[in-house]
């Protein structure tokens, strides 16, 4: 079978308890101010006790089954992007599978926050590959369980939360994914990541005392690096879409500093006007960034049919991916 995926639906899932900047003053030493200013963040969510990467997944996944029309048992194969897994086995999406009452294929991926993008290219291959109705794709976080709550490096930029979409085939030239571009520098693999509770580095009592079940980063590299990558992979993916900078309606860059957004942006000719941002609301949400923005900026009504809507992350790896899609349901 050829032709292309589009997206039919899309929904998300955030936690009613959110943290704010002036709640992280009393936490670290930090201030609104400095945050505001380097990160554009105010606010973030995180999970209740009993919320979890799986309940964000479900509840964002059975949002956008019903926003699609559909049924969950028209649903052939679920992908939950995360890097904050439910356990270590089984897989997330088990759970997210029993949730939605369905029994078909379903695997984790993990590419930390570029983990929405591959997991839509993959999602995307396989259902044109084959003969799947419907493809769920969810990312899906609790960051808030692996930061270090006295690392103000990093505690004031995660966030939780989850958002998904439904893929659903469409003709060869329909609406649906035109292009992408991923890639991964595993040579970066040590400036942001949890150090211990793999098999590389086993939890122990000492590792446990030394905080490396938390997430470390080498923040200021990372964003170096991120600008690059950004630019670099979007121009790919345009290059291969027969696009410029100027042929994208909205970009929908992930959530990660709202300078890495606008230095990138401007490298890439989008105006801020075509992109949507809403870290000052959730902060980084990892893989769940980038569908968590796109559904608010469908939601509200911007993403018009026909229009070229470009994403692009990069995380943990580090990896990067980008994705350029037409707007719209076959
Ligand atoms: O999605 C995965 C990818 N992750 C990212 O994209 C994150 C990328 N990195 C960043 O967003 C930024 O590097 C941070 C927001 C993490 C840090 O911003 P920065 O502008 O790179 O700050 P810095 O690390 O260079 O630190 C500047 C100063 C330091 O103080 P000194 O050494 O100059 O006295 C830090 O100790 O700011 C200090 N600092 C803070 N001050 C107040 C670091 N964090 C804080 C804080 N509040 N929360």
């Amino acid at each position: 079978m050829a032709g292309r995926a589009a997206i039919v639906g899309w929904g998300t899932a955030v936690p009613e308890q959110r943290l704010t900047n002036a709640d992280l003053e009393q936490r670290v030493e930090t201030s609104d101010e400095w945050i505001v200013e380097r990160t554009g963040i105010r606010e973030r969510r995180y999970a209740a006790d009993g919320e979890t990467t799986a309940s964000l997944a479900i509840e964002a996944g059975t949002a956008a089954i019903k926003q699609a029309g559909i049924t969950p048992e028209e649903i052939d194969l679920v992908i939950v992007a995360t890097a904050t897994p439910e356990q270590p086995i089984p897989h997330t999406g088990a759970f997210v599978c029993d949730g939605l009452g369905v029994h078909c294929g379903s695997f984790d991926l993990g590419a930390g926050c570029a983990g929405f993008v591959y997991e839509l290219v993959t999602g995307s291959a396989l259902l044109t590959a084959g003969n799947l109705r419907h493809v769920l794709v969810i990312g899906a976080e609790t960051l808030s369980r692996v930061v270090d709550p006295r690392d103000r490096g990093t505690c004031i930029l995660f966030g939780d939360g989850a958002a998904g979409v439904v893929l659903a085939p469409s003709t060869d030239d329909g609406p649906g994914l035109l292009a992408w571009d991923l890639g991964c520098d595993g040579s970066a693999t040590g400036l942001l990541g949890i150090p211990s509770g793999g098999s590389r580095r086993p939890a122990t009592p000492e590792t446990i005392a030394a905080g490396e079940q938390y997430i470390k980063m080498q923040g200021q590299e990372v964003f170096k690096r991120a600008v690059r990558a950004v630019v670099e992979s979007v121009k790919r993916a345009l290059a291969l879409a027969g696009m410029t900078g100027a042929d994208v309606d909205w970009f929908v860059p992930h959530q990660a500093n709202a300078r890495i957004i606008e230095a990138a942006a401007a490298r890439l000719g989008i105006p801020a006007e075509r992109t949507i941002v809403n870290i000052d609301r959730f902060g980084n949400t990892s893989a769940a960034s980038i569908p968590l923005a796109m559904a608010e900026a469908a939601d509200t009504g911007r993403l018009e049919d026909g229009a070229v809507v470009l994403m692009s992350g990069f995380g943990a790896g580090m990896t990067w991916g980008s994705a350029v899609v037409r707007w719209g349901r076959p």
